[in-house]
């Protein structure tokens, strides 16, 4: 037979019905696998029942659980008791239609994946759907099962590897990291605790603690932990910027908007679009600046300097501060109204003095960063460093720990960190009084001296209560002239 000549009434009818067949043993076979593993739960939301209960039906055939609802807010309250893996949704529903289910389920704490089902004709909107409100996929009507059967099958497992991620990030934050931040003190664990659970949402947070407790690497963290760390990350220092500046920083500019704006320009909240823009040092903001925060933050929207236009945003803000931002309401330096505004949710980092027990963790972890940056191989941190380390009560905090131990990293070179490599009365009250000699001269010895340093001192002041006589000062050290007269060459002091 000819290609030609094959037709479809050529096709005798029992190879349909094989075909029928073996699609339905393919149909229990992959229900079976599916069942083998944990079931996954599906939620379609549709107005119309017969197109809801077919596309329920073959997706339940394929070895899904399924729910249906009728619109938006029923598939909603579905999901507070079914938490399913993917929803997929018809976009035109009457009440809560597809758009505002998805807008919803963006600010719960774990958001499932979806699949929009689109009418014909609609395209941009499906399109909208997939780009601001990252929908998996969209599918134009009528549906054709096996489209739907693969797409359904990649979100699943888009969703079991984001999940999987949460899982990983819990497991490490349990063993004292997150992200970027170390720390394994009860304080710190609350901290990654409150971090990981508002990294999802769109809350406002605002961080504080003082200079160097890290603020700036939370800010960071909860971007990493959000669903918009795809987006960028922008932070911006409201206090390191003259007042005339910081507003076309901010909100950007139009050519000519003031003397010197050569060229039109987008500020943060633009280029913070999708993603998170970090408000630094927001305490220091003049307080002009902090009437138009207030106004862009409650429309979400800004103007650029000189521009008729208002651009929408689309940007999820952060802001730190080591001020204490009630105190500057007191006094008249801070808006409240701002405040309640940032405020949603706060984050207080501990100071570094009130979690001793994570400084081995910071400074080992450290070390290994500046041995690879400094091309060192330093391998310990001595115990008696350690104690002196943390006994130390940091006002500047990690970003102290840090610069004391590049330093040391550097004066070691390799081995272990002694006490030396620490900066000279690095230890504060904890250095124990000088010894003090008989004739009232004090001998400087510390934790952290080698003995060749206290051996040198030692010999300077024996040396000046003799009045340089070097034969006397060999008698009492009961050493030679000679070897006297070799370690002074030595340390260069033989002049
Ligand atoms: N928990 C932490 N784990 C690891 N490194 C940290 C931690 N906290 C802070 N650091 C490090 O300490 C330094 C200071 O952190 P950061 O700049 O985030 O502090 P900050 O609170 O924003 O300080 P400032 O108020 O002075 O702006 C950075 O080098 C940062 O990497
Ligand atoms: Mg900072």
């Amino acid at each position: 037979m000819s290609a030609d000549s094959h037709t479809e009434t050529d096709a005798p009818a029992s190879v349909d019905i094989a075909s029928v067949y073996a699609e339905m043993e393919r149909d229990q076979a992959r229900s079976r696998s599916r069942m083998d593993k944990n079931p996954r739960r599906v939620i379609v939301a549709d107005d119309e029942l017969n197109q809801r209960m077919a596309l329920a039906g073959v997706i339940r055939r394929w070895g899904y659980e399924v729910e249906t609802a009728s619109d938006g807010a029923e598939a909603l309250e579905k999901y507070a008791s079914f938490p399913a893996d993917v929803v997929v949704t018809d976009l035109n529903m009457p009440g809560m239609d597809g758009k505002g289910l998805l807008e919803e389920l963006q600010k719960l704490p774990t958001t499932p994946q979806s699949i929009v089902l689109t009418g014909f004709g609609n395209l941009e909107t499906a399109l909208e759907t997939v780009h601001r409100l990252g929908a998996f996929w969209y599918l134009e009507k009528p549906v054709h099962p096996p489209a739907l059967e693969m797409i359904l099958e990649r979100a699943i497992e888009k969703q079991r590897l984001s999940s999987h991620t949460v899982r990983l990030e819990r497991e490490l934050a349990s063993r004292g990291v997150l992200g970027e931040l170390t720390g394994d003190s009860p304080s710190m664990r609350e901290v990654f605790y409150l971090l990981q659970q508002v990294a999802p949402t769109t809350a406002t947070v605002l961080i504080t603690g003082e200079s160097g407790t890290g603020k700036e690497l939370a800010a960071r963290t909860l971007h990493q932990l959000s669903k918009r760390s795809a987006g960028p990350f922008f932070a911006i220092n409201c206090a390191a910027m003259p007042e005339s500046l910081i507003e076309s920083e901010l909100f950007g500019h139009e050519k000519g908007a003031f003397t010197g704006a050569v060229e039109k320009r987008a500020g943060c909240f633009e280029l913070a679009q999708g993603g998170t823009l970090l408000l630094d040092e927001i305490g220091d903001m003049p307080l002009s600046t902090q009437a138009t925060l207030l106004r862009v933050l409650e429309e979400s929207k800004v103007r650029r300097l000189g521009s008729p236009r208002e651009v929408s945003l689309d940007v999820r803000v952060l802001a730190a501060t080591n001020r204490d931002l009630r105190e500057a309401i007191s006094s008249g330096t801070f808006r409240e109204d701002l405040y309640f505004r940032l405020a949603v949710f706060e984050v207080r980092l501990p100071p570094l003095r009130d979690r001793r027990q994570d400084i081995q963790n910071l400074a080992m972890n450290m070390v290994t960063n500046f041995n690879r940056k400094h091309g060192c191989r330093v391998t310990e941190i001595a115990p008696a460093t350690l104690s002196l380390l943390e006994k130390f009560d940091w006002p500047g905090n990690v970003r102290e720990l840090r610069n004391v131990i590049e330093r040391a990293v550097i004066l070691a070179g390799e081995g272990a960190i002694t006490p030396t490599h620490l900066p000279r009365g690095f230890a504060g009250t904890s250095v124990p009084a000088p010894v003090v000699t008989p004739s009232g001269e004090q001998l400087a010895l510390e934790p952290g001296m080698t003995i060749a340093e206290a051996e040198r001192a030692l010999i300077e002041i024996t040396l000046r209560h003799t009045g340089n006589n070097r034969t006397r000062a060999a008698q009492i050290l009961d050493i030679t002239p000679k070897t006297l007269f070799n370690k002074l060459r030595a340390y260069g002091a033989e002049a």
